[in-house]
């Protein structure tokens, strides 16, 4: 258990330690100690440099402070400054259930659902109440920061993270991200926010050089991180992998310094992602604090730097404070002692709750959702039997259980053709005994692969059952992106059958209904006329079957809407023609380690248009716009108030027209003025989400609007720039669904400076309208 020998220590010294300033502990620190404190310890990657470079006899104890995970810092004994433990990930708190000193005691976290579920739900006070359950776990099992949460750009359809990830849209994922942050710390766990900046594919991330506009970092990539800084205040930040412009990003002091520091007023510290960047000295100037894991060489090569003058020591004491004064807020200086038990059962509604309202009802022809409590049902495809909480990597949990639809639906008591569930657990079962262990814990995981039906079993099946529910998963993760055959779009198996069900029970005139449980966008435009209704659950973590159940039958309303555009090809969104980079050197090996990335660039030619900024203004049909959501009731929007001063102070009116009780999620989009700049069609601004509303039921929704936020970015000035002209203020149920409408006008233009940072060093050609 943590602290174990650091109790005394802390009773000793404690009343010192309360009294000292964090300059006061630096002054007292060693050079060998400073050193201890910029280097952490983690994981072993087996063929990644090995940690532990430190003297073990100026520090305390090292890793292992909690089994599985992430990562820790060194303690300092002699100045009583204990060990800090790092564990990920964005769907909960990712540590190992057992730990050998404790061997009849398990550690499970709650699986939560992954951060795509939660934007879906617009609910940036559902974010904070998950963030309060992941906070109380962290304390209870005696984590001081969490890596998460993640909120790059899910930029285009195939990153491999993206299941980790918000939005397309930077002040949806940036209002949720300070959410989520308020309710973790609000428990005293540290927040870090990840990845700073544009991680936005898992190809060759350790090598890859994102070259992108200064507009599109502060317009797109950058915008989340600094709503999330203005609305919150996230103790750590990981910088990315990435190069951004030529230098990696923890070696960046543009980004690090100049960008987030003096720019921005950032107080908290900066750690690398696991081993990124190159250099360790650069990393110490660029103001990147902290190295995680930390290894010998960095170790070695700081001290050596401070010693030749290369490295001037007050840089070491400048980093050491930013994270001592970070460190001091956690529960190893506060001396907590973890219980090693945490609130399971409390939890689990949450996680249930969260799930249901990430959901994204996307079609219901006939209103044939929410099904009849009594009709009987033929429950097909592999991820009804084995329902896909999460996703791999980092970003996977721990978790003591995981409840399929499966059972879900009989959790519920639905009446469920038991004959095909008997068959399909069968079928499962054997499948699955011929998927090897996976190699590493952090690959992609095997799904079993989808059953193959004739058509007159299928027929049989139709004739006595009342509707067909079929289940399609895709899971992913971190170090790989995904692929658009069998991937992206439906493999021949999945496509056949849907086709196959569609024709035997369709022809019946029994509903076909697909579940999409999957952690990225996929194909729909093709095939969604096969199906009479499509429930986006994406990966619902570990209540996935009983959140999805309560969506089918109508317990729960759905009121999710989507934080990204299912676009009708791979081909039509904006960045596909870059992403996820090209090798540099074709002729370059590949590495042995499939960690370590292939010198690579990525060159962001798509700039600002990047999800429904690119197919609003480019008149690009999708699938399904942003922003888009049914519900098994109806609303209308009303009494649009604007004024205007020096904010934009916007109220209108939600009522539930409809029979079910549900909530609504309220989207304000501006369509700038288009003198001076040009500009995408318009921008989500605002959003809110009504309480849940009775049949007959009104809510009054009041958002306030600076100016400066419908400032556009001038890469020649580096300026925000206020173009005068009209804004069109466009309260919408969806991207291509205004309701309501008012327009203002801005007279003299207004122009804010800021530093040139960041720049490319080529020329980009970029997307004109
Ligand atoms: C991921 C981070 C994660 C870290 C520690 C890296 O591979 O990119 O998101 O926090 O590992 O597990």
């Amino acid at each position: 258990m943590k602290f174990k020998t650091l109790t005394m220590l802390l009773l000793t010294f404690g009343a010192l330690h309360a009294q000292q300033t964090t300059k006061e502990l630096v002054d007292a620190l060693t050079l060998d100690e400073k050193i201890a404190l910029v280097i952490g310890t983690g994981m072993n990657i087996p063929g990644l440099p090995e940690g532990n470079g430190v003297p073990q006899a100026i520090v305390g104890s090292t890793n292992n402070e909690v089994a599985g995970a992430a990562g820790t810092s060194y303690g300092i004994f002699r100045l009583d400054i204990p060990v800090v433990v790092f564990a990920d990930g964005p769907a909960g708190i990712r540590i190992s259930p057992t730990r050998e000193d404790i061997p009849d005691q398990t550690f499970y976290a709650t699986a939560f659902p992954t951060a795509s579920s939660l934007s879906s739900s617009w609910n940036i006070a559902l974010a904070e109440e998950v963030g309060k359950a992941f906070g109380i776990e962290g304390r209870d099992y005696g984590v001081d920061f969490l890596l998460a949460p993640a909120l790059n750009i899910q930029r285009n359809p195939l990153g491999g993270r993206n299941f980790e990830y918000y939005s397309e849209d930077p002040v949806l994922a940036g209002m949720i991200t300070s959410g989520f942050v308020n309710g973790v710390q609000s428990q005293g766990l540290g927040a870090t926010i990840k990845h700073f900046v544009a991680n936005n594919s898992e190809t060759n991330r350790t090598a890859l050089n994102t070259v992108v506009s200064e507009r599109a970092l502060r317009e797109i990539y950058l915008r989340g991180f600094k709503i999330a800084l203005d609305n919150s205040n996230p103790w750590a930040i990981m910088s990315s992998y990435n190069k951004i412009n030529g230098t990696y990003a923890s070696e960046n002091e543009e980004l690090l310094y100049q960008l987030l520091r003096e720019e921005w007023g950032y107080k908290g510290f900066v750690m690398t992602d696991w081993f990124a960047g190159k250099d360790p000295v650069a990393q110490m100037k660029a103001g990147n604090d902290l190295l995680m894991p930390g290894t010998d060489a960095q170790a070695k090569a700081i001290k050596e730097a401070v010693e030749s003058g290369a490295l001037d020591e007050s840089i070491l004491d400048r980093n050491v404070m930013a994270i001592l004064n970070a460190y001091q807020k956690t529960f190893a200086f506060k001396g907590y002692e973890p219980t090693g038990v945490t609130d399971l059962e409390g939890h689990k509604a949450i996680a249930r709750q969260a799930a249901t309202e990430g959901m994204v009802l996307l079609k219901n022809e006939n209103a044939v959702l929410p099904l009849q409590p009594e009709a009987k049902i033929a429950l097909f495809g592999s991820s009804s039997y084995e329902t896909i909480a999460g996703g791999t990597g980092s970003g996977d949990v721990n978790k003591a259980y995981s409840v399929s639809l499966l059972e879900g639906l009989k959790n519920a008591g639905l009446n469920l053709d038991t004959e095909l569930t008997t068959t399909y657990e069968a079928y499962m079962k054997k499948e699955r005994a011929k998927i090897p262990p996976k190699a590493m814990f952090f690959l992609k995981d095997e799904l079993v692969p989808e059953k193959e039906w004739t058509l007159e079993t299928l027929n049989a099946l139709a004739a006595k059952n009342d509707m067909a529910i079929f289940t399609l998963g895709r899971t992913s993760g971190e170090f790989q992106d995904r692929e658009e055959t069998g991937d992206f779009d439906l493999t021949e198996t999945e496509l056949t059958l849907l086709k196959n069900i569609k024709q035997t029970f369709g022809s019946k005139g029994k509903p076909v209904i697909v579940v999409l449980n999957i952690g990225g966008v996929i194909e729909t435009a093709s095939w969604k006329g096969l199906a009479d209704a499509i429930l986006l659950t994406w990966q619902p973590g570990q209540e996935a079957g009983n959140a999805i159940t309560d969506l089918l039958t109508g317990a729960v309303t759905p009121s999710g809407k989507l934080p990204i555009t299912f676009p009708k090809t791979l081909a039509s969104v904006s960045s596909s023609k870059n992403f996820p980079g090209s090798v540099l050197d074709p002729n370059t090996p590949k590495p042995e380690n499939p960690l370590q990335g292939v010198p690579s660039e990525e060159v962001y030619e798509e700039g600002i248009y990047v999800g429904y900024r690119y197919y609003d203004s480019f008149d690009v049909p999708v699938s399904y716009p942003f922003g888009f959501g049914l519900s098994y009731t109806t609303f209308e929007y009303d009494d649009l108030d604007v004024t205007f001063d020096n904010t934009i102070k916007i109220a209108f009116s939600i009522k539930n027209t409809g029979e079910y009780t549900g909530k609504e999620v309220a989207q304000v989009y501006v369509e700038a003025s288009q003198n001076g700049l040009e500009k995408p069609l318009k921008e989500l601004k605002a959003f809110g989400k009504t309480k849940s509303l009775n049949p007959g039921e009104t809510q009054t929704l009041t958002f306030e609007l600076k100016l400066k936020d419908l400032a556009s970015y001038d890469d020649t000035k580096h300026a925000w720039v206020l173009d005068t002209g009209s804004y069109t203020i466009l309260v919408s149920t969806d991207a291509e669904t205004p309701k309501l409408k008012a327009v203002i006008q801005i007279d003299q233009s207004v122009i804010s400076e800021t530093n040139a940072l960041l720049s490319p060093q080529k020329p980009i050609d970029l997307l004109k309208k």
